[in-house]
């Protein structure tokens, strides 16, 4: 696929390598996970997601989604949303391509001239700034890095399934600017699927024993999620994992449903997809769900 060479040429050009998850920090364009891959067969109908790039929202909707609410910790990202969701509505799928993946026509505004009457304040800000601030807005490692494989990005391998996103997506997609821990909180909707990439990763890091992590993730972040925020047969897809195997992480989640947490009515899952990254046959996403009751 022609997009492949592009890729490979602008590694360099991708230059923030900062890991730091904060408000205004260097912003993901695209995602670094199978999405599409794992939303399969998890029936998304009301999907809550972190924003990211728009890339879970996105295929939340391919998969069927009927509503698609985010959230995200670096407000940056709303405008990588509202941007995204312009261009798949308005422009052609080349146009898109050529904008975030040649490197002569990056972010050249000649290609969103049409579509930029209808942004947002903010999002002409972030654009601006874009302008000044150069590549360094932008993180390295999402899959515009080579070492990501986009055939994982539906829309974006395929013109037919970019084609029918912009049918499917809505003008606006809702975003709420806050931390994962305040999530449960500031929602007050219940949810089909929620998707919180692999934010879990970077939690707790003061923490060392991975248990003693994943209990205070379960108690202060997924728990009140199920309680709140999920329907009864909801799933809460909360950690992406690269070049995991198949099973892998079966006997720590089998530990859990055990030792932690049997009287409580959730359970534990892990699902293998087609890795992202390129040299890696397997990645997985654990899932957690409710149990519904008896
Ligand atoms: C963890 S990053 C990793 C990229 C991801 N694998 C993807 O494919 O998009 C995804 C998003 O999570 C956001 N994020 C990180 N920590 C967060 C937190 N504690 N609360 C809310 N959002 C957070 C980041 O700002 C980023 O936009």
């Amino acid at each position: 696929m022609w997009y492949k060479d592009a890729v490979s040429k602008n590694s360099d050009f991708y230059i923030s390598t900062d890991y730091a998850f904060q408000d205004e920090s260097s912003v993901y364009l695209f995602t670094n996970e199978n999405i599409a891959g794992y939303i399969q067969g998890l029936n998304p109908g009301r999907v809550l997601t972190v924003a990211s790039s728009g890339d879970h929202a996105f295929e939340a909707y391919l998969a069927g989604a009927t509503h698609v609410d985010t959230f995200d910790i670096n407000s940056y990202q709303r405008h990588v949303l509202e941007l995204k969701t312009h261009m798949i509505r308005g422009l052609p799928y080349h146009d898109f391509m050529d904008f975030f993946f040649d490197k002569k026509n990056f972010f050249n505004p000649k290609i969103i001239a049409t579509i930029s009457d209808n942004f947002s304040k903010g999002l002409r800000h972030f654009m601006t700034k874009c302008q000044d601030s150069g590549t360094n807005m932008f993180k390295y490692h999402a899959s515009i890095s080579p070492n990501y494989d986009l055939r994982n990005l539906s829309y974006a391998s395929e013109e037919s399934k970019y084609n029918k996103l912009r049918e499917l997506l809505p003008e606006r997609i809702n975003f709420h600017h806050c931390k994962l821990e305040r999530v449960s909180a500031k929602f007050n909707q219940r949810y089909d699927l929620i998707m919180l990439s692999n934010i879990f990763y970077y939690m707790y890091s003061e923490e060392t024993i991975t248990e003693c992590r994943f209990e205070r993730f379960y108690h202060e972040v997924l728990y009140p999620l199920a309680r709140n925020n999920l329907t009864d047969n909801g799933k809460i897809c909360f950690q992406y994992i690269w070049g995991a195997k198949p099973g892998d992480w079966t006997n720590f989640m089998d530990y859990f449903q055990s030792q932690r947490i049997k009287n409580e009515s959730v359970k534990f899952a892990s699902r293998t997809v087609l890795s992202a990254l390129r040299d890696t046959n397997w990645d997985s996403v654990l899932i957690m769900s409710r149990q519904p009751q008896k």
